[in-house]
């Protein structure tokens, strides 16, 4: 892998099983993210945004063609090397956000530094400063069930960005938000991008999203028709 690539897709195919034939929702992608990509999948419902990340995030198994991640070849690592890329270097934001129930705001927040063995000084540290980059200090206490829906999409922006990872996968994460949290939180995401390179590949039909990327990439029905850079006022100075 060249130096400053983060994510390598290579003639990448994905069928999942239907009845007893398949359906193709990938037809052979290839692509290159350099680190600190800024960088939007968009394309109407079913194009295969998502299946797309998920094998980006090693989460499932291309049918043919390979993900390099972090110069890590995927299909050729274990289930463990894996799981130990994602704990390591890279968030989370997913279109169903998966919160523990049990735990609270600040717990949520807290399990990926507890995985990764980090101290508990600097826990909280991180965490209370997540926390309070997407504005849910006062919620800090309550469970999930407890929560609007853009409050919890927001616990779920906080956990993915909380360890500070190199890269960050994030599926429609405004599908939830009004406004301006949306705008809130793209404004958090444009600044962890400037000050710490986090590289971030969204998945969005959200109009305010394209807004803020860099680079777009249009998927129509399993392949990519069109892969433009754009000028955003976002990221001027
Ligand atoms: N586990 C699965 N089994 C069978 N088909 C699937 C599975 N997951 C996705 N698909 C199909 O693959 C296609 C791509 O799905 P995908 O979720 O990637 O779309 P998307 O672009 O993310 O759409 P949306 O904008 O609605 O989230 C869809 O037609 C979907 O029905
Ligand atoms: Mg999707």
């Amino acid at each position: 892998m060249e130096n400053g690539q983060i994510v390598n897709v290579s003639n990448l195919v994905k069928h999942f099983p239907m009845g007893g034939d398949h359906f193709v929702a990938l037809k052979g992608i290839d692509l290159t993210f350099a680190t600190g990509e800024f960088t939007g999948l968009v394309g109407p419902s079913g194009s295969g945004k998502t299946t797309l990340l998920n094998l980006i995030g090693g989460l499932d198994s291309p049918t043919e063609g390979d993900v390099s991640v972090l110069g890590m070849q995927l299909s050729g690592s274990s289930h463990g090397a894996r799981a130990e890329l994602r704990r390591s270097s890279m968030g989370f934001i997913f279109q169903t956000y998966n919160l523990l129930p049990v735990y609270s705001v600040y717990e949520n927040v807290e399990f990926p530094l507890l995985l990764n063995n980090v101290p508990a000084d600097e826990r909280k540290k991180l965490v209370t400063q997540a926390i309070e980059w997407v504005g849910l200090t006062d919620k800090m206490k309550s469970r999930p069930a407890a929560l609007s829906g853009g409050e919890g999409q927001r616990t779920a922006i906080a956990r993915a960005i909380v360890k500070e990872p190199t890269l960050v996968l994030a599926d429609e994460p405004t599908a939830n938000l009004d406004a301006e949290n949306s705008h809130h939180v793209m404004k958090i995401l444009v600044r962890l991008n400037k000050e710490l390179s986090t590289s971030f590949i969204f998945a969005t039909h959200d109009e305010k999203v394209m807004g803020y990327l860099r680079r777009i990439l249009n998927l129509v029905d399993g392949k990519i028709v069109k892969d433009e850079i754009v000028e955003n006022p976002e990221f001027k100075g």
